[in-house]
C-alpha cells in the first residue's frame, strides 16, 4: 500500500515550552490521525534555531513512523512555504513595565510578516491556529495581512478555556468530563473570557440545571476558569505549557476530522455577526466541525447574565482591534 504524501506542518515558537510539548505528540500521529505521515517545517528566531535543532534531534531519536522529516527556519517566508497546518505559538511575552499597547505593538512586529508568509506561500488548503499571546488580536493581525487566504482558515485559541471548563464542571458534578457535552467559551482568551454552562448538558440534562448553584458559577466556576491562566503562571512559575499544547492538539485535530454527533467544540473564529458579535472579530464560539470546515452553532438562547459577559469580552476584542488598526498593523 503507498502512503499519503505528508502534511505539512508549521510550528512557530519550536523552541519553547509549548513547543516541546506539542512537537512530540504532531509527530506521533496525534494531531492529524495514525493514517497521516507528517513534515514538521519548524519557526524560530535565530537565537532559537540551535535549541529548536536539539529538538530536532530528540524528534529523529523517537523514530515516530508518522514524521516524513524536520525542517528549521529562521525566516518565515521560507517556514510556511507550502504548509498545510500553521501552528502560531510563537509570540512576544509580557515583561515588566509593558503596557497591553506595548504588547500588541510587539507582537506586530511577528504575526504581520508571519500572515504575509502564509498569503505569499502556504497552501491552497491552509489551516492557521494561533496560541501567541493576545491570541485572539494576533490572529486577527495575521489573517488581515493575508488577503489571498479565506479568512475562515484563521483560528485562535480557546480550546484549552473549553477543556478547563469541563473539567471544573466535572469535578463539581463528581461526574467523569466525558459525561459532558456543548460547553461553551465565549469571546476573548483572556480573563474576560465567557465559559457557558447554560447549553451544556451532563448525561443529557442541562447542565446548569444539574448544578443548581448561581453563586458557584458566578463566583467559582467563571473567575476559575477565567483567570486559570494566570492560576497556572502562580503555582508552576511559568505559564501553561503541556495543557496549551494538548488544547492545541484538540483543536486542529477536530477542525480537520469533525466534532462527535450532539456535541461541540470552542474555537475563536472570524465572526460572521452571530450572536451580535461584530463581523470580522476573531471571537470563541461554540462550533460543530465536518469535513475540514466549521460551523458557528446558531439558534442559542442567551439571557442577561450571558448577554452581559459575552458583550464585555467582545468589547475587549473590539478595543483590540482598534489599538492594532491605530499602530497600521491590519
Ligand atoms: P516560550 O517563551 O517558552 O516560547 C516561545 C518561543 O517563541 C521561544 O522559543 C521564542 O524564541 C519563540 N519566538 C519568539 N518570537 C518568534 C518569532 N517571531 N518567530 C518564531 N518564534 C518566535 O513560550 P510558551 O510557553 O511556549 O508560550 C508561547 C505563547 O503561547 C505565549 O504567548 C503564551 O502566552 C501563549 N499561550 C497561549 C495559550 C492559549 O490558550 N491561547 C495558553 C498558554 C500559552
Ligand atoms: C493560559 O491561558 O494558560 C495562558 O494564556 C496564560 C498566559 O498568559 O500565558
Amino acid at each position: 500500500m503507498t502512503q499519503a504524501p505528508p502534511v505539512n506542518v508549521t510550528v512557530t515558537g519550536a523552541a519553547g515550552q509549548i513547543g516541546y510539548a506539542l512537537l512530540f505528540r504532531i509527530a506521533s500521529g496525534q494531531l492529524l490521525g495514525q493514517d497521516k505521515p507528517v513534515r514538521l517545517r519548524l519557526l524560530e528566531i535565530p537565537q532559537a534555531v540551535k535549541a529548536a535543532e536539539g529538538v530536532a534531534l530528540e524528534l529523529e531519536d523517537c523514530a515516530f513512523p508518522l514524521l516524513a522529516g524536520t525542517d528549521i527556519f529562521d525566516d518565515p517566508k521560507k517556514a510556511f512555504e507550502g504548509t498545510n497546518i500553521a501552528l502560531l505559538v510563537g509570540a512576544r511575552p509580557r515583561t515588566k513595565g509593558m503596557e497591553r499597547g506595548d504588547l500588541l505593538e510587539a507582537n506586530g512586529g511577528i504575526f504581520k510578516p508571519q500572515g504575509e508568509a502564509i498569503n505569499a506561500g502556504a497552501a491552497d488548503d491552509v489551516k492557521v491556529l494561533v496560541v501567541g499571546n493576545p491570541a485572539n488580536t494576533n490572529a486577527l493581525i495575521a489573517q488581515a495581512n493575508a488577503p489571498d487566504v479565506p479568512a475562515e482558515r484563521f483560528t485562535a485559541m480557546t480550546r484549552l478555556d473549553h477543556n478547563r471548563a469541563l473539567a471544573q464542571l466535572a469535578t463539581k458534578l463528581a461526574v467523569p468530563v466525558s459525561d459532558i457535552k456543548k460547553m461553551t467559551i465565549w469571546g476573548n482568551h483572556s480573563a474576560t473570557q465567557y465559559p457557558d454552562i447554560f447549553h451544556a448538558e451532563v448525561k443529557g440534562e442541562n447542565a446548569a440545571a444539574a448544578v443548581n448553584d448561581q453563586t458557584w458559577l458566578a463566583e467559582e466556576f467563571i473567575p476559575r476558569v477565567a483567570k486559570r491562566g494566570a492560576e497556572i503562571i502562580e503555582v508552576r512559575g511559568a505559564s501553561s505549557a503541556a495543557s496549551a499544547a494538548s488544547a492545541a492538539i484538540d483543536h486542529v485535530h477536530d477542525w480537520v476530522n469533525g466534532t462527535p454527533e450532539g456535541d461541540w467544540v470552542s474555537m475563536a473564529v472570524p465572526s460572521d455577526g452571530s450572536y451580535g458579535v461584530p463581523a470580522g472579530l476573531i471571537s470563541s464560539f461554540p462550533v460543530t466541525t465536518t469535513g475540514g470546515r466549521y460551523e458557528i452553532v446558531q439558534g442559542l438562547d442567551l439571557d442577561d447574565f450571558s448577554r452581559d459577559r459575552i458583550d464585555a469580552s467582545v468589547k475587549e476584542l473590539a478595543d483590540e482591534r482598534d489599538a492594532v488598526r491605530k499602530l497600521g498593523l491590519i
